[in-house]
């Protein structure tokens, strides 16, 4: 377990400067859905909130997806690609097992960058952003661009009802810049994992061994779509994520009422209500976009965050408590102030 005291001391600031996203092409609603499994508009809306995906076309990839919300975000901040020092990628479905973040980095032009691959599913976003902000505060970095992308679609079972209608593809970016302390962006963050709750929700890889030479043999898999317990996760993430919360809020001295968005990772609308109503924050300061997009695992904060920032309801000065979880099982939090460009 790994928590933070409010950033202060010796150490610098970070300033979440600007932010991107990509979305995938094709759009799929839950009537069409409906066309593949045995399943309806009104349960999957009932249930979760989503009425429609979006995932991958054939021209689109994880590394393409990343690289044009990492583009947006450096836009957005006014730099030059080049002025980058580290592209770190959160993802589970890269492109390439052994990582994507280097593709985005020459897709980016960042040249000066080193580029490397995060993976923690649906907690990758945040436990990147907070990865990432320790090279900003020892002043180890100045500039560093966090994506956060996955491309489910290639690792659903599209035949299984259960799991299939909760996800989809898409990619979003957030640029962080080294600073004063006074406009530190990131108050506070919590970090927890349970490897031995791993099995609720997971993408394994099935073994299997073949003789290589004499007794000598060697293993080679392949990955099996993703398997989910849906009620296990549900009850871990409503139990989990407030709890979180809470040490995250205690922590940081903040109370609610002080929090201006909550943006929860975005996998079921009856979460992000009930993790609300835990801490009677209205749910118009909820931030949601479910509804469009589904689950799309590292990717759905950092694309909340953007269409909020862009759309002109997360304004500089902004607090906003945020958490990720899923898969490992593994869940984080952190207390995030928006700058935004200067
Ligand atoms: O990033 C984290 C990723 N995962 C999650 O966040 C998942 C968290 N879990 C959930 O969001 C919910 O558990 C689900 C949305 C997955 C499922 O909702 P639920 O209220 O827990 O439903 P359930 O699994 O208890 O299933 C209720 C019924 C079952 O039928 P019976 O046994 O009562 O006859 C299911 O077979 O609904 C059935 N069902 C469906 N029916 C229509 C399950 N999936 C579907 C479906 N369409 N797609």
């Amino acid at each position: 377990m790994a928590g933070s005291a409010p950033l202060s001391g010796p150490s610098g600031g970070v300033a979440l400067v600007a932010s991107g996203s990509a979305r995938a092409e094709q759009q799929i609603s839950n009537d069409q859905l409906g066309e593949r499994v045995e399943t309806n508009d009104e349960w999957i809306r009932t249930r979760t909130g989503i009425q429609t995906r979006r995932i991958c076309g054939p021209g689109q990839t994880l590394s393409s997806l990343s690289a044009e919300a990492g583009r947006q975000a450096i836009a957005m901040a006014g730099w030059e690609a080049d002025s980058l020092d580290l592209v770190l990628l959160a993802t589970s479905t890269p492109d390439d097992l052994f990582g994507s973040a280097p593709k985005v980095q020459a897709l980016l032009g960042a040249r000066q960058a080193v580029a490397f691959d995060l993976t923690a599913a649906c907690s990758g976003f945040l436990f990147a952003l907070i990865t990432a902000s320790q090279f900003l505060r020892t002043g180890a970095m100045r500039r560093v661009l966090v994506i956060g992308a996955d491309q489910l679609s290639s690792w659903v079972d599209w035949d299984d009802r259960r799991s299939c209608v909760l996800f989809g593809d898409g990619a979003g970016a957030l640029a962080l810049e080294a600073c004063p302390n006074e406009s530190n962006g990131l108050l506070g963050f919590q970090m927890r994992t349970d490897g031995s709750r791993g099995e609720c929700l997971n993408l394994p890889q099935t073994a299997q061994r073949s003789p290589l030479v004499g007794e000598t043999s060697h293993q080679q898999g392949h990955y099996d779509p993703i398997r989910m317990n849906g009620q296990e996760v549900y009850k871990f993430a409503v139990r989990e994520v407030p709890a979180i919360l809470k040490t995250l809020l205690t922590e940081t001295a903040t109370s609610a009422d002080q929090i201006d968005w909550l943006l929860l990772h975005q996998a079921n609308q009856r979460i992000l209500d009930a993790v609300a109503d835990r801490f009677a924050i209205p749910h118009s300061q909820v931030l949601s976009n479910l509804a469009n997009y589904g689950n799309t695992s590292a990717s759905t904060i950092p694309l909340m965050l953007d269409e909020a920032v862009r759309d002109g309801r997360i304004q500089p000065g902004h607090r906003i408590a945020s958490s990720g979880f899923g898969a490992g099982l593994s869940w984080g939090a952190a207390l995030l102030r928006w700058q935004g460009p200067s």
